[in-house]
């Protein structure tokens, strides 16, 4: 449970808010790369920490994410011209580079184009990712690094999807290792809907034990689970600040490693990232391991309608009450939306004064109490955890071994190369 200060403290990420500020000192999953795929192709709005700004790539191929309004008189650069390393204002032609520094003025006799400047936003490329950064220029960290950004692009599926609630509720969602065993699983063997096998160890299993490692990045957390044959069986993720999680790609699956990002749109909407990459060999596209039989590789999104899911609050998800008696523990398509028809059902911001919280919910108090400290320590003039490069190189990775033996041990260095 949370006082109402402190739900507000998490859950708002405008300007000026404290954990606006504080999520505005990491790099921004945005945009797909292949959404601006040319130099001079045409811009794209978008919206992250509810400001709205137009990217565009220019005609050297490089990325700029500027204010939406143009500075002059506010109309939206997003109706602009993008030609010459520029995007020029459509109402009276004012132009700005990538840097949001204006080149231009065709409305001008006698031009002051040196003295403006609009906002303008760093964007890096990485995994095929358009990443933004919107903090203090001073402050930018590193470029993000993680290890399924390294691999080569047909190693990996990268997708995302909106969802229609606060992000802190998404990611909470995706943290949440009780739930998934539960909310996912098949209601017998070859369901008409895709789930979790009811054979499967995570199905087997007893409710888990958390445990709750703190790292410098975040922390790595554990679920353990006894199988009828005495054998635990212990999934072993990460949450890396703020807003990401890794975890293992599904029962018997080798070399793969499966996550998210949860990044706010605004208070009210967040973009859910999906990610999944096999460091071996490249994946077939459409192809999907155990855990993948929801819509990571995007069945469900409308890319054409903003990437909102086809499964949304709207239609109730599609849900399929008979299905739910016979199929599916929820009788809704896809894993995904399963998880964002309950995250949404929440309400766009979850009062989280009125919640009851047990031991099975220790990874999300874990990761209230780092958001906060990360709040205060920005406050306080220091860094959040999660920008310095030390994230780079993990795994999730997952073990089922003999009662009593030490499963961090065997965990533990698969996790984490460098520990
Ligand atoms: S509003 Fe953009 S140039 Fe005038
Ligand atoms: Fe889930």
């Amino acid at each position: 449970m949370l006082t109402q200060e402190q739900n507000e403290l998490l859950t708002r990420v405008g300007p000026g808010t404290p954990m606006g500020e504080t999520l505005r000192r990491y790099w921004i999953p945005a945009l797909l790369d292949w959404e601006l795929p040319a130099p001079d192709c045409a811009p794209l709005r978008l919206r992250l920490l509810g400001e709205d700004l137009v990217a565009f790539r220019d005609t050297s191929g490089r990325v700029g994410a500027l204010d939406e309004r143009c500075p002059h008189r506010l109309t939206s650069l997003w109706l602009g011209r993008n030609e010459e390393n520029g995007l020029r204002c459509v109402y009276h032609g004012w132009k700005f580079d990538v840097t949001g520094q204006c080149v231009d003025q065709m409305n001008e006799p006698r031009p002051f184009a040196a003295k403006i400047r609009t906002t303008s936003y760093p964007v890096a490329e990485a995994g095929g990712v358009l990443w933004v950064y919107m903090g203090p220029p001073e402050k930018q960290p590193p470029p993000p690094d993680f290890a399924w950004t390294r691999v080569p692009e047909a190693h990996r599926v990268v997708t995302k999807v909106v969802e229609e609630c606060n992000w802190l509720q998404a990611l909470e969602g995706g943290i949440d290792t009780s739930h998934a065993p539960i909310m996912h699983r098949m209601l017998r063997p070859n369901a008409s809907q895709p789930g979790i096998p009811v054979s499967d160890a995570f199905v087997q299993g007893s409710a888990p034990t958390l445990e709750v490692d703190v790292t410098d990045y975040g922390y790595r957390y554990f679920g353990a689970r006894s199988l009828g044959s005495g054998e635990q069986y212990v999934r072993g993720y990460h949450f890396v600040m703020p807003w990401t999680q890794l975890r293992p790609a599904g029962r018997g699956v080798q070399n793969r490693t499966h996550g998210h990002h949860w990044t706010p749109i605004d208070d009210r909407r967040c973009l859910v990232w999906n990610w999944y990459y096999d460091d071996a060999v490249p994946l077939g596209k459409g192809e999907a391991g155990p855990e993948e039989t929801g819509n990571v590789f995007g069945a469900d999104v409308d890319v054409e309608n903003g990437f909102r899911s086809v499964r949304n609050r709207s239609n109730n998800w599609m849900i399929d009450r008979e299905a739910q008696r016979t199929e599916t523990f929820t009788g809704i398509v896809g894993i995904n939306t399963q998880d964002r028809a309950a995250q949404e059902m929440m309400g766009p911001i979850v009062d989280r004064t009125r919640e009851h919280l047990g031991p099975a919910d220790r990874a999300i108090i874990a990761a209230r109490k780092l958001l906060e400290e990360a709040v205060r320590a920005v406050q306080d003039g220091g860094d959040p955890p999660g920008v310095a490069p030390t994230y780079y190189g993990l795994r999730a990775a997952e073990t089922t071994l003999p009662p009593g033996a030490d499963w961090r041990a065997d965990l533990i260095p698969k996790m984490d190369p460098g520990a």
